[in-house]
């Protein structure tokens, strides 16, 4: 089977499909990106990607290249195209190609869209089912996470360091001792006491999409969230960790810097917030949340 990605108003054998050597995202990762899921033929939670992609953008003054109405039309035959039910949807915009100049360039340079997609296996995935170890990195990055920025040196390097550790996820500390978010996925515990803590989307960190949905959801299961910067030391005491993406969906933390988690077992928050999303991601739970800064 073919595997095709869609690159400016085109599509190209993902082998093949490729963008300009200067495209302003490879010189200056001046660009955004998002990444949804596809569940079973639905893509899950596209409202708030696509609401969080033009708020990144226009944080950046980058244009929407197509009407958003024609990217998810984009994204669906794209989809089609890989014949994929089950899947992790990327997409890239980038201010577009222009001669290397720091400042922006001219009203002329249309933005590049690119958009590539990965078979992701959502039901006995592995990570879920057996929970994943984390480490504590310092929190390098820029000071505007909360724009979903192709600029993810910082994060490359975290995911790195947890690998080489045996890692499944790096936990980033700021300054204060205090911990902001995942590597690529926002970061929760679940206190003795049962109290579901996230921290809360300043700009220190990066509004996720499934983590708005988690925030209702236990709101409408009457589970309290407390939406505030938490720190290690709570995150090594707490009875369960978890991380939420729209990647791996919920993942639970079974281990931060050696310090076992809990029982050392997925918890049943967790797992129960994992089976609740999904539900939430099939429609079972009435409209689809809509994001906001
Ligand atoms: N990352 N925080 C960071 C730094 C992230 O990179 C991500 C997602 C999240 C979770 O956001 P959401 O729930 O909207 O996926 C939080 C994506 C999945 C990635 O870079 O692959």
């Amino acid at each position: 089977m073919p595997r095709y990605a869609y690159v400016n108003g085109a599509y190209h054998l993902h082998r093949d499909a490729g963008v300009h050597i200067e495209d302003r995202g490879y010189q200056f990762a001046d660009g955004v990106y998002e990444v949804i899921a596809l569940i079973n033929g639905k893509l899950a939670d596209e409202t708030g990607h696509l609401d969080r992609l033009e708020r990144s953008l226009s944080e950046l003054s980058i244009d929407m290249p197509v009407p958003r109405k024609t990217l998810s039309l984009l994204m669906r035959e794209l989809v089609q195209k890989n014949r994929l039910r089950s899947a992790n949807i990327y997409i890239q915009i980038t201010r577009g190609v222009a001669k290397r100049d720091f400042k922006f360039p001219g009203q002329d340079i249309r933005p590049s869209l690119v958009m590539t997609t990965w078979p992701f296996r959502f039901d006995g995935n592995a990570a879920v089912e057996k929970g994943g170890k984390a480490i504590s990195v310092p929190d390098i990055r820029w000071k505007r996470p909360d724009i979903k920025s192709v600029a993810l040196l910082p994060q490359v390097l975290a995911k790195q360091t947890a690998a080489e550790k045996g890692a499944y996820e790096a936990w980033m500390v700021d300054d204060k001792g205090f911990v902001t978010e995942g590597s690529s996925s926002n970061a929760w515990i679940v206190t003795k006491g049962g109290k579901i803590i996230t921290r809360d989307a300043t700009r220190s960190i990066l509004r996720g999409v499934t983590r708005t949905a988690i925030t209702k959801i236990c709101q409408d299961l009457q589970m309290s969230v407390e939406e505030r910067p938490f720190t290690l030391k709570e995150a090594y005491e707490a009875e369960e960790a978890f991380n939420s993406s729209a990647v791996a969906l919920v993942v639970p933390i079974i281990e931060i810097d050696g310090h076992k988690i809990g029982t050392g077992e997925p918890g049943p928050v967790a797992k129960r917030l994992y089976e609740e999303y999904r539900a939430y991601a099939r429609g079972e739970r009435g409209e689809e949340m809509a994001w906001s800064a």
